[in-house]
């Protein structure tokens, strides 16, 4: 027997569940639905806790620090929306959503800064998909990629789909992005038929992956967006149908994260086979759909999410997925701050 590697054995001893820090991108806030013209009320993401509010007339969604520059009250209790400002309860500072101050209804000079930028952070902030969105940087760097064109979920008229789910894990947005490119976990946690052939191209913020040569092709757009088209042919017409998976996780803290997706499909006709098809296609992706092996996410992945850690250095063999090559695409989003800008 050659000399045993003790470093190895014992390594586990080292590890970490969440080694990681909040990484930059565009995630989701909320459904623009659940957030009324005036209101405002305490989120809780990347790690801290954020005011999220309307504007009065509907238009402008703010996603501010919750201490006030003035002397630290927290605004999101008590604090306010007043037309397109939020007023903070203490002594009535008023901020827009850009965090500049705009009103102290006692000062007859305002302090000179409050005219060269903003006093309080916010997160840029903007509404897609029926959706709100921040742009997270841990430097409050502008955003370095924009939200792109999901026809799926911004065209009105081709598709529908109303199922939505949000599911809470005990680890970091990583872990759970790499079950993309962790092909060979397909066939052993969610039992699928075989492994299937994947192949995954970078193009800075932008991953494509393609799962068993076209059945399902993803892109994920950072780390907070992910659309994953499913294609099959229909078994009783022989023609292709796709049905589409979005996902955005968005990080609560560095070492959890909630998970939410919606799944939508094209606007078939009641009663049909292509939306029968489709249906099932998407009660597959959640779960084990009816007469069906298979174990979707939902019951296996969060088995494993919750109690792993993360392995630094993974013992890999020849079957497994691009995971070191997604590992350094995902390292891009990991930004360090300045200690001295700070
Ligand atoms: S602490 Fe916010 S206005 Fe004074
Ligand atoms: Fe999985």
């Amino acid at each position: 027997m050659g000399e045993m590697n003790l470093k190895m054995l014992l390594e586990s001893q080292t590890l970490q569940r969440a080694p990681f820090p909040v990484p930059m991108g565009w995630y989701f806030v909320d459904y623009s639905e659940n957030l009324k013209p005036g209101e405002l009320r305490n989120i809780n993401c990347f790690g801290q806790e954020w005011v999220l509010f309307r504007s009065e007339d509907g238009a402008k969604v703010g996603v501010t620090d919750p201490y006030c520059p003035h002397l630290g009250a927290h605004i999101g209790h008590g604090g306010k929306v007043c037309g397109e400002h939020v007023r903070c309860p203490f002594h009535h500072w008023e901020y827009d959503v850009n965090g500049w101050c705009k009103k102290i209804p006692y000062a007859k000079l305002m302090p000179p800064v409050t005219k060269k930028q903003a006093v309080l952070r916010t997160l840029p902030t903007i509404e897609k998909y029926g959706m709100i969105w921040s742009w997270y940087h841990p430097a409050c760097e502008p955003p370095a990629w924009e939200l792109p064109y999901i026809p799926e979920l911004e065209d009105a008229t081709g598709y529908t789909g109303k199922r939505r789910g949000s599911w809470t894990a005990n680890t970091c947005i990583q872990e759970i992005a790499e079950n993309g490119p962790d092909v060979a976990h397909l066939k052993f946690l969610h039992n699928a038929p075989m492994i299937p052939p994947v192949e995954v191209s970078y193009d800075g913020a932008l991953m494509n992956i393609d799962i068993g040569r076209g059945y399902i092709v993803g892109k994920s757009y950072g780390p907070g967006l992910n659309v994953m088209r499913f294609n099959q042919k229909n078994p009783a017409t022989d023609q292709p149908i796709t049905a589409t998976m979005i996902s955005y996780t968005v990080p609560v803290t560095h070492a959890q994260s909630q998970m939410n997706m919606c799944f939508r499909h094209v606007d078939y006709a009641a009663g049909s086979s292509e939306l029968a098809f489709t249906l099932k296609q998407i009660d597959h992706m959640i779960g084990a759909a009816e007469g069906e092996e298979s174990a979707g996410f939902e019951s296996v992945d969060f088995i494993v999410w919750n109690n792993k850690r993360y392995r630094p250095n993974p013992l890999l063999c020849d079957g497994d997925g691009p995971i070191l090559q997604f590992r350094k695409w995902f390292k891009q989003f990991y930004v360090e701050v300045d200690p001295t800008q700070v």
